[in-house]
């Protein structure tokens, strides 16, 4: 949490936003809620800059993923606690009433207009990657635009899937798209380490075919069919897109839409 002075200072920023909730799931993860900029438009799946003022008065700011859909009035971040983190380490501790500091400049490949029109549209996540994903699953026009959508979400422990479980079962009860989600989304959560209803990494589960088997869907991907979102660590991404590649998938951008898209969900220390 920023000391009394840079609090101060924060309200004198034009970005600055109140925190309005904050929820911890592990002690590695939380979640917060906070006033979202009028001038913001942005979409779901996009990124932005936020942080704290730094003890010298200036912003430490790092990439977020709005985890909130578009037509949400507030945002929401899902975010790791680094313990040594230079922003984390602090971010950690704030609490409603707090202001943070966000730009509002949202960016980012993950977004439907960087997919060509398909039938299946896979969101496949490890850790903290999951945060554009909760966007984008909340967003009407995901199941506008596809037949199935399968959210798969990988991590080492049961508790770290927490937010993502949550996530969903709500959506089954919500007004805006309760109705539109049933029969049509798929949650696929799986750990590694700790043992659990289902087991795997994201990968092994993609080239086994145990994923199609267990949902009952027809495997494996094809690029006439299937379009696929991907976000977690470099080597993860590198090894789905490997996978994806295989079936004949190609990697698309906003500016030249293809069959599917990938992001970092950190970068990692060395890279
Ligand atoms: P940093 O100095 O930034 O990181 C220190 C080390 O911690 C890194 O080298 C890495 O090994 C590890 N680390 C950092 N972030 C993560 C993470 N998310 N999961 C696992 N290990 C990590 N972080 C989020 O928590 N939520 C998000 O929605 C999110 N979205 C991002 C989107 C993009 C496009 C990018 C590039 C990064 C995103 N990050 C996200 C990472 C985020 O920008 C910061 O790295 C993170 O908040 C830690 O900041 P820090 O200053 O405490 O530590
Ligand atoms: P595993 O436990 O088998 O390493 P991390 O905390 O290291 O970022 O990992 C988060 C989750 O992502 C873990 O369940 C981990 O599985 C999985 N994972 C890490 N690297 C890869 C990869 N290259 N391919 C698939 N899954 C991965």
């Amino acid at each position: 949490m920023p000391d009394t002075a840079a609090k101060a200072q924060a309200r004198t920023l034009p970005d600055a936003q109140t925190i309005l909730s904050v929820r911890h799931w592990t002690d590695k993860l939380f979640s917060f809620r906070c006033t979202r900029p009028r001038s913001l438009r942005f979409r779901s799946g996009e990124f932005v800059m936020l942080g704290l003022l730094d003890e010298r008065g200036k912003p430490l700011l790092r990439a977020y993923s709005i985890a909130s859909p578009n037509w949400d009035d507030e945002l929401e971040f899902y975010s790791i606690k680094v313990p040594d983190g230079p922003l984390t380490s602090k971010l950690q501790h704030v609490r409603p009433g707090d202001e943070i500091i966000l730009r509002p400049k949202p960016v980012g490949t993950l977004v439907h207009d960087a997919l060509l029109p398909g039938k299946r549209l896979w969101f496949l996540s490890t850790g903290t990657g999951i945060a554009p994903f909760a966007s984008l699953v909340r967003d009407p026009e995901t199941y506008e635009k596809y037949e199935q959508v399968i959210l798969m979400h990988t991590c080492r422990e049961k508790a770290e899937l927490d937010y993502g479980r949550e996530l969903v079962e709500n959506l089954r009860d919500d007004p805006l798209i309760g109705e539109m989600v049933e029969g049509k989304l798929f949650y696929y959560p799986t750990t590694t380490r700790e043992p659990s209803e289902r087991m795997g990494r994201v990968t092994d589960n993609l080239t086994s075919g145990k994923v199609f088997e267990d949902l009952g869907l027809e495997g494996p991907m094809n690029p006439a069919r299937d379009r696929a979102m991907v976000c977690g660590s470099l080597a993860f991404n590198l090894d789905v897109k490997a996978i994806l590649e295989g079936w004949g998938l190609r990697e698309g951008a906003n500016s030249d839409p293809a069959e599917y898209v990938v992001e970092k969900a950190f970068v990692g220390e060395g890279i």
